[in-house]
């Protein structure tokens, strides 16, 4: 393929990934979205091959790697549970700052490539440095983040005294190196300050994810993604990629945007995030079910008399949670929808941005239920609708519907906006313990005078309301 003809098909591949990132924004348009990611992708590999940066010689080994690559790839993609997604995608950053990584110390070390100018060498070796450390801080920030949301590494931020100088005597040092670095005449001289920042930018990953609450993980996850952009976008520069340069750009720069939008959601300041420290009193994220002791009496309630309390109700709200994607329930979830819909009831579903364990977590699962959008509503589209209804369901949900969150100051989850199902006539809240949710704090909600707690695993409980509906 020649030069032109590959550029051509690039730019192709850019045009499909920005269609795809605009399919993505909205649930109806999603499944294209990854399509046209896939065939943009797919596009970008066979231009890349074929192109002529590759001789003959290397395309077996190329071939290789993307059987054993997508071999393993299919292989995690099928044995993934929907609710490890996040796991699954912080590991697939890991790899991506492993490649800038690796790219770095390989540019460096091929000392084929002739500069015409002195300053185009500068250039170059500033491009390695910078990708080199984007690189080394989102590998191993993303392999502690796997570890803290499989539930392998604890919750609680690690405070060690004096961080944020530590931070800046890190940074400062990584400068000086820079420094050293860019005046070495040879890879020998360059090869120990470049080794040294490689260090201190791995430490300075692992401090700075291990410095973060869990109940901050989301974000965390998200400006990981970012910062996997951003580090393959360094790639690009290092390979004079420009496809590389773009995707990278458009991945960061989206990951960006998501972490704010995120930070927002959760009344969080971005900085504050990643200097640390919140979430103090959360458990291992994936052993939810946490620590903090019921304080209260609550009222339970049966399968049975949750159908009548639905049966006489003219406006629902169902709130699904974190517990609906464990127990797949979206399937009964929609039958009894269907079934209150055609009785005349004015159904709908509140989604919290941060409901479950990834954005749109929700959404998701209720597109495969085929629950239609138009009555799958934001938080801020339904939090006013509350007093006027009759019935909220809330399913699985616990830190989105805390109250705690507008009532207690001093509750680690305060300032979180969440939904205010305690306004209905009747909340139902379907789990099977006491147990806290993800943020590991109590929820006063259960103990409300107009809150009934359904305690069951959710598919469970949905079944047999759903057959005492029909009955
Ligand atoms: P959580 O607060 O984690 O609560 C989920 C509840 O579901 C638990 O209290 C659990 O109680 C219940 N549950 C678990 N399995 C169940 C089952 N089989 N049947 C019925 N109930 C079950 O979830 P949430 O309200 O969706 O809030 C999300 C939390 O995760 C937030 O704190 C958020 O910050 C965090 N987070 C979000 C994301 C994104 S991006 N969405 C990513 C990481 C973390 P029992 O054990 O008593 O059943």
């Amino acid at each position: 393929m020649s030069a032109s003809l590959a550029t051509v098909a690039y730019i192709g591949a850019i045009i499909l990934f920005i269609m795809s990132l605009g399919g993505l924004s909205n649930p109806e348009t999603a499944r294209r979205g990854n399509f046209l990611g896939m065939a943009g992708m797919a596009l970008a590999v066979v231009a890349t091959v074929l192109g002529p940066r590759v001789t003959a010689a290397g395309i077996p080994y190329i071939v290789g790697a993307l059987v054993v690559g997508g071999g393993i790839g299919v292989i995690a993609a099928k044995k993934v549970q929907m609710t490890q997604m996040p796991e699954l995608v912080a590991l697939m950053h890991s790899l991506v700052g492993l490649a800038a990584c690796l790219v770095g110390f390989a540019s460096y070390v091929d000392t084929s490539t002739v500069f015409p100018t002195p300053v185009e060498k500068t250039i170059h070796e500033v491009e390695i440095y910078v990708g080199i450390l984007i690189g080394a801080v989102t590998f191993s920030g993303s392999i502690i983040a796997f570890g803290k949301l499989s539930g392998k590494i604890g919750g609680k931020p690690l405070l060690l005294p004096g961080r944020h100088l530590l931070n800046l005597v890190g940074l400062l040092v990584v400068v000086y190196f820079g420094y050293v670095f860019l005046q070495s005449h040879d890879v020998n001289a360059g090869m120990w300050p470049l080794l040294v920042m490689t260090v201190i930018a791995l430490l300075f990953g692992i401090h700075m994810v291990m410095a973060i609450g869990g109940a901050d993980m989301p974000v965390v996850v998200s400006m990981l993604n970012s910062y996997s952009g951003w580090a393959a976008a360094a790639t690009g520069f290092m390979l004079s990629n420009d496809l590389l340069i773009v995707t990278g750009a458009l991945v960061g720069s989206s990951g960006a945007i998501l972490s704010y939008i995120m930070c927002r959601a959760m009344n969080r300041n971005f900085i504050s995030v990643i200097a640390g420290g919140f979430g103090g009193g959360a458990p291992a994220p994936a052993a939810a079910g946490g620590t903090a002791q019921p304080q209260g009496e609550v009222v339970p309630v049966s399968a049975v008399e949750t159908a009548e309390l639905l049966k006489e109700a003219k406006s629902v709200v169902i709130v699904p949670g974190y517990g609906m994607a464990v127990a797949q329930a979206q399937h009964t979830v929609f039958e009894i929808t269907k079934l209150l819909r055609d009785r005349g009831v004015n159904i709908r579903f509140g989604i919290h941005p941060v409901a479950g364990r990834m954005p749109g977590h929700m959404n998701v699962l209720l597109a495969e239920a085929k629950v239609p959008y138009d009555i799958v509503l934001e938080m801020d589209e339904i939090n006013d609708d509350f007093p006027a209804t009759d019935v909220t369901m809330v399913i699985g949900a616990n830190d989105i519907v805390n109250p705690a969150a507008q009532d207690d100051p001093t509750s680690p989850i305060a300032g979180m906006p969440v939904l205010e199902v305690w306004k209905a006539k009747t909340s139902i809240v379907m789990k099977r313990s006491m147990a806290s949710g993800y943020a590991g704090v109590d929820n006063p909600l259960f103990y409300k005078d107009n809150n009934r707690m359904l305690f069951g695993d959710a598919k469970k409980m949905l079944d047999e309301v759903l057959t005492a509906l029909r009955a």
